[in-house]
């Protein structure tokens, strides 16, 4: 590797976008697994570190992301040229993370993917499988027979989220803000807009709400909630602050639950697990836009403006 250079998107100035940059390949040390990235998730979370608005954030310069998938170059752990998921261990909060030809990350931050897997769904599934899985079983007790809200419901972790609630035997109504993505909500879920949420679009009252969007979205689902039912927390993409009327939170009795994937990960990894072999083989689904490495403002724009459908991902192949 030595005289080679690599490219990397570098982020300078909290509030700008990361620019791509040549360098040389990051040099590997004891513990440390190098890996050739070939695609790297571009999420929320990601752009919540970019703003310089998350609680963990990294000294600059720094390389975001979060989460990517490549092929190990060189490792003391991993075998070389196996396929990795590259995540956790602060990869794009604390230390560099994917946004780049090749990372250098932590031998525990890289996990085994089967081969053959698609890069861009390995690097996309375990976050919105494992928030799905954990808002609809772990937090929001789902059971057979109960009827399920699920707002931005064509999103990665929405649409996953009324996949993993149909299954769990629940009537499910998929929420969209916008009508081109009434199509995109996954079936069995009757999709509904979000500007038009009543007792008489969604049928009556519902039992849980699984909400990705925050913001007025969320009070409006809020209001559909039979009393002792269940809201489970999970985004803000529409807006991180929402205000209680104390006098009507008590009186609704909705149990408001925050779902935490960065917590509670270790608890859904099985499920996340086993719910990527039935991504790859179709029998669910989970929408994946590609953008090269040089179309990030691009990528970043689709995400921001909501008009991306499911996971947007930077192919570095
Ligand atoms: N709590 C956790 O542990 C956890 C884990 C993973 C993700 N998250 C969070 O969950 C949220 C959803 O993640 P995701 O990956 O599913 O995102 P996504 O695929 O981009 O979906 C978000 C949806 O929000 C809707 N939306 C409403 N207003 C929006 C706006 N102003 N800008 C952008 N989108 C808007 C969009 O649908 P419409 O066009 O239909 O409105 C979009 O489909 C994010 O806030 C993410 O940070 C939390």
């Amino acid at each position: 590797m030595q005289g080679q250079t690599s490219r990397a998107l570098v982020l300078e100035r909290f509030g700008t976008l990361p620019r791509l940059v040549e360098r040389p390949v990051p040099v590997r040390e004891p513990g440390r697994t190098l890996v050739r990235v070939r695609a790297a998730q571009v999420a929320h979370l990601d752009l919540n570190v970019v703003d310089g608005k998350f609680g963990i954030l990294p000294d600059l310069p720094s390389v975001p992301g979060t989460s990517a998938c490549g092929v190990v170059l060189a490792s003391d752990t991993h075998a070389e040229g196996s396929l990795v998921r590259i995540n956790g261990k602060g990869l794009g909060l604390r230390r560099d993370g994917g946004w780049a030809e090749h990372a250098v990350v932590p031998d525990a931050a890289a996990l085994p993917v089967p081969e053959g897997t698609d890069p861009a769904l390995a690097c996309s599934y375990f976050s919105p499988a494992g928030t799905a899985w954990l808002a609809v079983h772990s937090v929001a007790g789902v059971r057979p027979g109960e009827r399920v809200l699920v707002t931005g419901a064509s999103g990665a972790v929405g649409a996953l989220a009324v996949q993993v609630a149909a299954r769990a035997g629940a009537e499910v109504i998929g929420v969209v803000g916008r009508p081109a993505k009434l199509s995109h909500v996954p079936a069995p879920a009757k999709p509904v807009l979000a500007a038009e949420l009543s007792p008489d679009a969604v049928g009556g009252t519902v039992d849980a709400i699984v909400d990705t969007v925050g913001g007025p979205v969320l009070r409006d689902a809020l209001a559909l909630v039979r009393p002792r039912g269940r809201a489970a927390l999970v985004g803000y993409t529409a807006g991180r602050e929402f205000s209680v009327d104390l006098a009507d939170f008590l009186l609704a009795d909705v149990a408001l639950l925050p779902v935490n994937l960065m917590s509670r990960g270790k608890e859904v990894a099985a499920d996340a697990e086993r719910m990527l072999a039935e991504l790859a083989s179709g029998e669910l689904t989970l929408p994946i836009e590609r953008h090269g490495i040089e179309g990030l403002g691009q990528a970043v724009d689709r995400l921001r403006s909501g008009e991306a459908v499911g996971r947007v991902v930077l192919d570095l192949d």
